[in-house]
């Protein structure tokens, strides 16, 4: 079992590249079943997770080889339109693959995804719009049968932006005869990523970044070579651990107008952020003030997956911050640990308030989830002594190489197996 050991207490001073989106680079390796021939997905991020998607491709019959940084997938060979229970629950986003084994094969069998850290992960949005759009699904013992001979666009209207929902529909449309609208879409840039692979393979799809996305289907698709975007939480990370620690920071390729509202709070906490074409800087020299209450929200909103991080960069602030977690039920479990840590944090409901405290003192601590176990890097680095990080598996679910990425911003972070 691996453990971060960070040694807080000294001020940032550094520069990394921002790995590619896991958020992105998930529902394009889905997406690339509707690709006949060879996709190069370049600045691909070694992750549990796009692992995990690696396995349910080698699982459908199709070929992924990584070279450095770039991993090729050829999905020509598929055989299979059934992933195992096994794989579908190693990773809660596996049911991406759905609409796009429907549109290549029209037929899938899955089971759920399974539970989630973060509280009940429904799919019930992507089944009722794949249901429209013409699949007939059996569930069975956690099992779902589904046929779908001929997939047929029409509008489908989303109760809610669900990320998950909206990639799904895209794929499954990109098999559908006549037009799709998906309203009430997730804007999320993922979203927008997603549409730019789909487009470089031949699909004919517009409109993501905004509610309502158009795909006509049925378009001849083929293998491209695509880069997908920067991360945007890995960005949010350490933007909060430059907030944190102090100090002063580039992080390359990063954009800003992808966390508008995180760069925001920094600014209001007293951190100076600059960004240009090739990325954004960070520096921070005071002790940081309290924001005005931090709310999560679907795109353009404040991002769920930066709520911890933040919470982190916050706990020596001047001031109580109050945060309001309203996409995941179950997001705050990185509370206890920073709490052991010497945090000031009360939580009631969806509501938590952070009062800022002088000295925050290093500690054994677990990782409850993925940005809760970034969150706890990010505080280690403020703390006096050393923290112990434990059940860093979680992180290697999106964090390429944090250990290597803080110390080459100038933390004394490493990694022992
Ligand atoms: N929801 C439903 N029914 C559905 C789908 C979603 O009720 O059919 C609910 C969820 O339970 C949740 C809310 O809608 O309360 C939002 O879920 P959404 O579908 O938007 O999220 P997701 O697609 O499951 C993606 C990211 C998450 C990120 C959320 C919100 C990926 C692989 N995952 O999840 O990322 O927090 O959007 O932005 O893209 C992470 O990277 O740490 C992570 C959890």
């Amino acid at each position: 079992m691996s453990q971060l050991l960070v040694r807080g207490g000294r001020a940032l001073a550094g520069e990394v590249t921002i790995q590619g989106a896991k958020n992105s680079v998930l529902p394009i390796l889905a997406a690339t079943i509707l690709a006949r021939g060879q996709v190069v997905l370049r600045g691909c991020p070694a992750l549990r997770d796009v692992d995990a998607s690696v396995r349910i491709l080698q699982s459908l019959g199709c070929e992924a080889r990584w070279e450095a940084d770039t991993l090729a997938v050829d999905t020509t060979a598929l055989n299979s339109c059934g992933i195992s229970d096994i794989l579908m629950r190693e990773m809660r986003s596996s049911a991406i693959f759905l609409g796009a084994i429907l549109a290549r094969c029209g037929r899938a069998d899955i089971s759920y995804p399974g539970g989630c850290e973060l509280g009940p992960r429904p799919i019930d949005l992507h089944l009722s719009g794949l249901r429209d759009l013409g699949t007939e699904i059996r569930e069975e013992g956690g099992f779902l049968h589904c046929t779908a001979p001929r997939l047929t666009g029409r509008e489908l209207v989303l109760s809610l932006p669900s990320v998950g929902a909206t990639e799904n529909l895209m794929l499954a449309a990109c098999g559908a005869e006549g037009v799709t609208v998906i309203s009430n879409a997730a804007r999320e840039p993922e979203i927008v990523d997603l549409q730019e692979f789909l487009n470089a393979c031949g699909a004919d799809v517009a409109g993501a970044g905004t509610s309502s996305v158009t795909i006509r289907g049925r378009r001849p698709m083929h293998g491209c070579e695509y880069r997908c975007m920067p991360d945007r939480i890995v960005t949010a990370t350490y933007l909060c651990a430059a907030a944190s620690a102090g100090g002063e920071i580039f992080l390359r390729g990063a954009r800003e107008c992808h966390l508008a509202t995180v760069t925001a709070a920094l600014r209001q906490a007293g951190c100076t952020i600059d960004s240009d074409g090739t990325g954004i800087s960070c520096l921070c020299r005071q002790r940081l003030r309290a924001v005005r209450p931090v709310r999560t929200a679907p795109y353009p909103g404040f991002p769920t997956d930066a709520q911890a991080v933040l919470m982190a960069a916050l706990l020596r602030s001047r001031g109580a911050t109050v945060f309001e977690e309203n996409i995941f039920e179950n997001r705050y479990r990185h509370v206890d640990e920073l709490i052991r840590m010497g945090a000031e944090i009360r939580v009631a409901g969806r509501v938590a308030v952070v009062t800022g405290v002088e000295t925050l003192s290093g500690a054994a601590v677990r990782c409850t989830d993925l940005r809760g176990g970034a969150a706890l890097c990010v505080a280690a680095l403020a703390a006096e002594g050393e923290t112990r990080i434990f059940e860093t598996g979680h992180i290697d679910r999106g964090y390429q190489d944090i250990a290597g990425d803080l110390r080459a911003l100038g933390a004394a972070a490493s990694r022992t197996e």
